[in-house]
C-alpha cells in the first residue's frame, strides 16, 4: 500500500518564531511550535495531508463543532535524552485511545499514518522547540473537530484532524490540594467520559472554578448517581495508597483510561507494590484519612507525570496528608520518568524513538 504521507505538502516558516520563546520560562500550553499538521475528510475520503507554519485556520461559524461539541483530542509528550536523542511514550496507546473517542462521538476514524506520522514529522522539523532539562518536553496535542458548514443536530460528514505542538516545562507548581466534589458531575454511565472528548473539559471549569476560590487546584469527581464512588481528577486518574495497598478507581465508561496510569500500575506491580484496581468510596477515604491508614493521593497523567496531592476537602472539612519521607509517589515518578528520558531499560518496549 501507499504511505498515506508520501503526498503530505509541507510549507515551511520563512523566520522561526523560536528566537523569542524563552524555553526555561513557559506557561504551559501557551506557546506553539513553527508547524502544524493539517487533514481533512471530505465526502468520505481523507485529503491530502499538509503541514503549514501553526497560524489561524478557516472555519464557517456554522461549523458543527462549534455547536455541537463534536471534538475529541489527545495529549502525549515527546522526550529528549541526555544525547538530544527523542522519543515517544506509548503513542500507540494515544492513537488507540483517539480512535475509541471518536468512535464514541461518531466520527470516523483517523488512518495510523496521519497520526504517527504527522506527529514524527512536526518533531523533526521543530525538535529545535523541545526544551532540555528534567520535566521539560515537547507537548503534542491531536485533535479532530466536525467542520461542516451546517447547523442540523446531527454528526457532521466532514472533519478536520489537525497536531499542534507546544514546548512545556512542568505543569503544576505548589501545594496541590483536591476537593472531593459532591454536587457537579464531569461524566455519567453511558456517557462519554472514557472518551477525550473536548465537552468533558468545559463541563468542569465553572466547578473547578469554585472550588479554587475556597484553595483547591482541582476537583476529585464522584460517580454522578451517588458522589460516593470516586472517579478522577481534573486531566489525571488518582491513586490512593492506603494501609499496604496502591488503590485507582477501577475503569468505568466514565473514567478517561490514561496511559500514565496503566503504566504505573506495570511499574508498581513490577516493584512488587500491590497496586490495586477497585472501587473507592469517599466514606473509604475519609475512615482511611481519619485512622491514618490513608498515607498518599497522587495524580497521574501525560501532563502532570506523579503529582503528589497535599490532602483533600470533603464537606467544609480539611484531609491534609502525613508529610513522608519516601512516598511511593516519588519512587514511581522517578521510574517513568528514568524510561520517559532513556535513563533506563525499557523492557516493556514502551520508549519510540523518533529522531
Ligand atoms: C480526564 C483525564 N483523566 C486522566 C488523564 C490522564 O491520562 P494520560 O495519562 O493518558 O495523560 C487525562 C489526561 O490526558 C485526562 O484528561
Amino acid at each position: 500500500m501507499k504511505d498515506a504521507l508520501d503526498d503530505l505538502k509541507i510549507t515551511l516558516v520563512e523566520e522561526s518564531r523560536l528566537p523569542q520563546v524563552d524555553l526555561l520560562h513557559l506557561t504551559f500550553g501557551t506557546v506553539f511550535s513553527d508547524h502544524m499538521f493539517i487533514a481533512d475528510y471530505i465526502d468520505g475520503r481523507w485529503q491530502t495531508p499538509e503541514i503549514r507554519p501553526y497560524g489561524p485556520i478557516e472555519l464557517y461559524p456554522g461549523a458543527k463543532v462549534f455547536h455541537y461539541g463534536q471534538a475529541v483530542f489527545e495529549g502525549m509528550k515527546a522526550f529528549k535524552d541526555e544525547e538530544g536523542r527523542v522519543f515517544l511514550f506509548r503513542p500507540d496507546k494515544n492513537f488507540e485511545r483517539i480512535n475509541r473517542s471518536a468512535w464514541r462521538l461518531a466520527m470516523p476514524p483517523i488512518p495510523e499514518e496521519f497520526f504517527m506520522g504527522g506527529i514524527k514529522k512536526l518533531i523533526e522539523l521543530d525538535k529545535d522547540w523541545i526544551p532540555d532539562g528534567e520535566g521539560a518536553s515537547l507537548y503534542i496535542r491531536p485533535v479532530y473537530i466536525a467542520i461542516d458548514n451546517q447547523i442540523a443536530a446531527n454528526a457532521s460528514r466532514n472533519y478536520r484532524f489537525m497536531i499542534m505542538t507546544s514546548p512545556a516545562q512542568k505543569y503544576f507548581s505548589g501545594e496541590v490540594k483536591v476537593k472531593i466534589e459532591q454536587h457537579y458531575s464531569r461524566a455519567c454511565a453511558g456517557g462519554v467520559g472514557f472518551a477525550k472528548a473536548a465537552g468533558n473539559y468545559a463541563a468542569q471549569f465553572m466547578p473547578t472554578m469554585e472550588a479554587a476560590k475556597e484553595g483547591y487546584t482541582q476537583l476529585i469527581w464522584t460517580d454522578s448517581k451517588t458522589h460516593q464512588l470516586v472517579e478522577e481528577s481534573g486531566a489525571m486518574n488518582v491513586f490512593f495508597r492506603i494501609g499496604d495497598e496502591i488503590c485507582t478507581p477501577e475503569l468505568t465508561d466514565s473514567i478517561l483510561p490514561g496511559v500514565t496510569r496503566d503504566s504505573l500500575l506495570t511499574l508498581g506491580r513490577d516493584q512488587g507494590l500491590n497496586m490495586v484496581e477497585r472501587k473507592i468510596t469517599v466514606d473509604e477515604l475519609v475512615d482511611a484519612a481519619e485512622s491514618g491508614e490513608l498515607k498518599e493521593i497522587f495524580g497521574a497523567g501525560t501532563a502532570v507525570t506523579v503529582l503528589p496531592i497535599k490532602g483533600f476537602g470533603y464537606k467544609d472539612k480539611y484531609y491534609p496528608m502525613p508529610e513522608l519521607d519516601n512516598p511511593i509517589a516519588g519512587i514511581l515518578k522517578q521510574m517513568l520518568l528514568d524510561i520517559q528520558y532513556n535513563r533506563a531499560p525499557d523492557p516493556y518496549g514502551w520508549r519510540v524513538r523518533v529522531l
